[in-house]
């Protein structure tokens, strides 16, 4: 039999130390079992974010990327072991004593440290602290996420958390054959070779905008012209649709390719009543795709009716 590296089950998903925009981790299963491909080249993911996908789908080899230096360094200074788990949680329990005391002040006086010298160490402080877990940079591309004004952000279980979140990606780092780049996706692109395969979570066109996420139009229709060319697999994640509207994007430039759908819901505000459904689709090329999700919903389908018969007996 010809054995598949991709559909995998993933029963529980990791969390990777990162925090940013259109984070994947709801998408993982849904990813990790409707792509096809025999894992005989390389992993490639030209927009890398926090790198959930990559950690999650966890290949032998890959080729990963994105131009947000400050996330790449932190990958790069846990793979060179300038970051270690015992390093990190030395840190963070040195300066959660100071910003108990001094609380927004502390995170400011952090901030402008990162800006001058972009040490990952602070960029993790500054993700786990600041408003919303959010990553965004300033037209000059310096950080400026407000504080998330909670003094006491670092408890000693959210300390042992991030510290177990970088335990995991670093034993992973260490034991597999990856690049890290931070770099355009094009330069990404032309190292690309046939038995590889491509997954693309590029920004959202006209969203989320900042200094490493100007993402137009232009682009998009780059992005898949260039995809056409792709001698190996590949598939795009983006939003399909909402309550409100359709993304003419992927049928205007992604009709040669396969869409599988999946909804989710996202809260707007606090109430549980302001629930709404977002459509994220998946584009793949048509020989890489795969129907184990598919199943796997029908099933898990199928299971509850007859519990749900049981019920009545
Ligand atoms: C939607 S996010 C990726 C999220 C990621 N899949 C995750 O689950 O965390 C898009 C990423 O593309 C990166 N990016 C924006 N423009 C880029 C470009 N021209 N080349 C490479 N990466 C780019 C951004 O820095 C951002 O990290």
């Amino acid at each position: 039999m010809n054995h598949l590296f991709l559909p995998k089950e993933i029963t529980n998903v990791g969390v990777p130390p990162v925090k940013c925009q259109g984070i994947k981790t709801k998408l993982i299963k849904f990813i990790s079992q409707s792509i096809s491909w025999n894992g005989k080249g390389k992993w490639i993911e030209p927009f890398l974010g926090s790198g959930v996908v990559l950690f999650n789908i966890c290949p032998e080899r890959a080729l990963v990327s994105d131009t947000n230096k400050h996330i790449i360094q932190i990958y790069l200074d846990i793979q060179s072991n300038k970051i270690t788990p015992s390093i990190v949680r030395d840190f963070l329990e040195e300066n959660s004593n100071k910003l108990l005391k001094d609380g927004q002040e502390y995170y400011n006086f952090i901030r402008s440290r990162f800006n001058e010298t972009g040490s990952a160490l602070d960029l993790i402080f500054l993700n786990r602290s600041c408003f919303n877990g959010i990553m965004r940079f300033n037209s000059k591309g310096k950080y400026n996420v407000p504080f998330g004004h909670k003094p006491e952000r670092f408890r000693k279980a959210y300390i042992t958390k991030i510290v177990n979140q970088i335990k995991w990606v670093s034993d992973i780092i260490r034991s597999r054959d990856w690049q890290f780049k931070a770099v355009d996706w094009r330069e990404t692109f032309s190292l690309a070779e046939e038995n590889d395969f491509v997954y693309l979570d590029p920004p959202y066109i006209g969203r989320h905008t900042d200094y490493f996420n100007n993402w137009t139009e232009r682009d998009a229709v780059d992005l898949s012209e260039y995809s056409r060319k792709l001698k190996c697999g590949y598939a795009l994640s983006m939003w399909l649709e909402n309550k409100y509207r359709k993304n003419d994007h992927i049928e205007n430039h992604w009709n040669n390719l396969e869409i599988k759908s999946f909804a989710h819901f996202y809260h707007v505000g606090s109430k549980e009543s302001l629930r709404n459904e977002m459509q994220e689709a998946l584009a793949i090329k048509p020989s890489f795709t795969s129907n184990e999700f598919e199943i796997e919903q029908l099933r898990k389908k199928e299971i509850k009716k007859t519990e749900n018969l049981f019920e009545f007996v």
